[in-house]
């Protein structure tokens, strides 16, 4: 298999993380560069066991750069990307849009064009693989699913701007030729997940007997995926998808957040020798999210059909496996939530 030098943009973030790790792991004729930044969400912890693997580098830049971006692309000679660097939660965008249309958009257009440059027009040896989320097809109602045919109708700044960075990577598709890939994903979840998201923060607040903040009637679905098999589906896209095709990938796991939270709870309520209904009580209704999308469901057959994949574990066994991480995580817990976290928790939930 030939050799490659792969950018992999926010690999010290929590999907990033996992897929350097395999293909580290997997791949040693690859050579991978983690470009991250390092914001709040990104965390060099995430990617010890691999920091002194041969085929492992990381260095510490800003998509936002791009004179940085075209000094690495040269030293390094940087032959594909996988780019998940961005802003990624949604109720931080609500607070503060800007920023996510400045990395999310203008940091993916800054790549795209340091990638071009460097592989001067040349499509052979290379891709340029972007990862995007469902959330750009916006909401669903009762039914339905999501396809690769299914309209842009993003509702929160987070989902119009990955729409936006999805339309960009096209645009340099069809435009200059590039050769470029996409995926769409559903709600990931699993190890080094930051508190910020709905279960990881639920699992550190039922450890630390906090409440749990449920978003307007709890009745909000997602289509939940163990991060280890998005990692398998981007391996699979990635070495053996179509240059210039979108593929979604979900977990075939429609959720309803209650009911997502109640089965949390009871799982914890064992692990941690607690009584049954114990952690339940501690769910407590609050206002909802503006812009709440109802539902999300990816229709994920494509990738299935085309490419052999599917998921490897079901949602409880994901679960406990997640909830066991945490558990024997606590100092990676205690350490991110420490410092500018319990602001964060402040301001969002009071
Ligand atoms: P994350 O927030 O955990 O990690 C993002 C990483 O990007 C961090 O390491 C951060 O330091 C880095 N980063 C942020 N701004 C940067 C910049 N300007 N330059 C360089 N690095 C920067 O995100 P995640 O949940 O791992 O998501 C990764 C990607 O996958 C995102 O593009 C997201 O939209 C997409 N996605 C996420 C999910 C999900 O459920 N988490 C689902 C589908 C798609
Ligand atoms: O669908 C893919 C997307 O999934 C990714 O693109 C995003 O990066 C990722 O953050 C995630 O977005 P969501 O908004 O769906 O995830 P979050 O974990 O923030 O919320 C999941 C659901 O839980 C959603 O309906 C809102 C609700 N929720 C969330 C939080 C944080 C609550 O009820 N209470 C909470 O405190």
């Amino acid at each position: 298999m030939s050799s490659k030098n792969i950018l992999i943009t926010g690999a010290a973030g929590f999907i990033g993380s996992h897929v350097a790790r395999l293909f580290v792991n997997k791949y040693p004729e690859y050579n991978i560069f983690n470009f991250d930044l390092l914001t709040y969400a990104g965390n060099l912890e995430n990617v010890k066991d691999i920091e002194a693997a041969g085929n492992y580098r990381f260095i510490k830049g800003d998509i936002c750069d791009l004179e940085t971006l075209r000094y690495v692309f040269k030293e390094y000679d940087i032959t594909h990307v996988i780019h998940f660097a961005a802003e990624s939660h949604v109720d931080r965008s609500i607070e503060n849009p800007f920023v996510f249309i400045e990395t999310n958009v203008m940091g993916t257009a800054n790549l795209l064009q340091a990638a071009r440059e460097h592989w001067d027009n040349e499509k052979d040896g290379h891709l340029f693989y972007h990862v995007s989320t469902d959330e750009v097809y916006g909401a669903l109602g009762e039914t339905g699913f999501f396809t690769e045919e299914t309209k842009y109708d993003p509702h929160s700044p987070y989902s119009a701007s990955k729409a936006s960075s999805d339309h960009m990577v096209r645009a340099f598709g069809d435009t200059y030729g590039m050769p470029v890939m996409i995926s769409n994903c559903s709600n990931n979840y699993g190890p080094f997940h930051f508190p910020e998201k709905l279960i990881p923060l639920f699992i550190n607040n039922i450890i630390q007997k906090k409440s749990l903040p449920v978003y307007g009637d709890g009745l909000y679905t997602r289509d939940w995926l163990y991060v280890i098999d998005h990692g398998t589906a981007i391996d699979a896209a990635f070495h053996n998808g179509k240059i210039g095709e979108t593929y979604n990938i979900g977990g075939f796991n429609e959720w309803k957040n209650i009911d997502l939270v109640k089965l949390l709870c009871s799982i914890m309520d064992r692990k941690l020798d607690r009584t049954q209904g114990e952690s339940e009580q501690l769910i407590t209704y609050i206002k909802d999210r503006p812009g709440h999308d109802r539902r999300y469901a990816i229709d994920a057959s494509k990738i299935n059909k085309e490419l052999g994949w599917y998921p490897s574990v079901t949602f409880e066994e994901g679960l406990e496996k997640t909830i066991d991480w945490y558990l024997a995580n606590s100092e990676w817990l205690e350490r991110v939530t420490s410092g500018d976290y319990r602001k964060y928790y402040e301001e969002m939930y009071g």
